[in-house]
């Protein structure tokens, strides 16, 4: 069940293959090719919500454990599988900064360089130099340097069947007691500010230039409003949380419920920030 792979907790079965040695996509794609099997990747699952009914489509998503950091002066090699709160502690204690911001956004790098990830003045983009990916429509392995990826806020130029194998982080030179500090006021501010103890997938919306999204659905009154199982957060109103056992339906009822609403308030079409699977 994607339900268990996912930070929401909600999405029907699906064929998962976990894959431990990159090298082998190509035989991997095109076995599923042989036996007409379309496929998607999944990164941490972080930013996904999943429809209820069984995918038809394979899943493939990188073992934990293909890959290690390496650094290199205040260069650093991160597998796309590798935890992003890991990484930037990881190279916090080599007084290597610029990611300070993006602790406490769950998931792995690939997801937050796909998703082209942002916190408190950080955005995954502005530390990459550049990536290695293969590209399942030719079946190539390539290294892109980051000004081919094309970051834009919370969307990059990456094709659905381009699945990212690790990245390359130039960072700034810090110590690591002031990168510390940064890391302890972003995390204050995001305990009091979302909530982080409950299953969600982040914003669900994106915010509209000179809006956000969670202050408008803020003052709808639209906080604490439930459909089945599904909440909006009392801490931000751009979470849903699966409080009470939500299936992806309620997710999507309670979204469209918010998406009238805020049209009719403010006259804003909202665009999803999360990534949506369905058949
Ligand atoms: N606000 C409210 N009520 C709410 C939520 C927010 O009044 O329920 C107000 C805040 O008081 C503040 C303003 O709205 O004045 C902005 O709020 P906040 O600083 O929380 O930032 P945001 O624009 O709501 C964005 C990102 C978050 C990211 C934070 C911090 C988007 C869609 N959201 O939220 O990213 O963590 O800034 O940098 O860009 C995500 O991508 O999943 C995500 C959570």
């Amino acid at each position: 069940p994607l339900s268990a792979h996912t930070s929401l907790g909600v999405g029907g079965r699906a064929d998962l293959v976990r894959i431990r040695h990159p090298r082998r996509l190509p035989e991997l794609v095109a076995f599923l090719a042989q036996h007409g099997a379309a496929w998607r990747f999944l990164g941490g699952g972080t930013n996904l919500l999943v429809t209820d009914a069984d995918l038809e489509d394979v899943v493939l998503q990188l073992a934990r454990d293909s890959g290690e950091l390496e650094f290199r002066d205040n260069r650093v090699q991160v597998p796309a599988a590798a935890n992003l709160g890991t990484t930037v502690m990881e190279c916090g204690k080599r007084n290597l900064g610029g990611m300070e911001g993006l602790i406490g956004v769950p998931g792995t790098v690939g997801g937050a360089v796909w998703m082209n990830a942002g916190s408190y003045g950080t955005a995954m983009g502005d530390v990459v130099r550049a990536v290695t990916v293969y590209h399942g429509s030719s079946g190539k392995f390539a290294e892109l340097p980051a000004e081919k990826v094309r970051f834009e806020y919370r969307h990059t130029g990456f094709a659905p069947d381009d699945i990212l194998l690790s990245a390359s982080l130039d960072l700034p030179e810090r110590p690591y007691a002031a990168i510390l500090e940064r890391i302890k006021q972003c995390n204050q501010k995001r305990r009091a500010c979302q909530p982080i103890n409950e299953k969600s997938a982040g914003c669900i919306f994106k915010n509209p230039p000179g809006y956000s999204t969670g202050k408008m659905i803020d003052e709808l009154g639209m906080k604490g409003t439930r459909v089945g199982g599904a909440v909006i957060s009392e801490r931000h109103a751009n979470f849903i949380v699966n409080r009470y056992g939500a299936t992806a339906v309620d997710i999507f009822k309670l979204m469209d419920l918010i998406r009238e609403r805020v049209l009719k308030a403010y006259g804003v079409e909202l665009q999803l920030e999360v990534v949506v699977w369905k058949n």
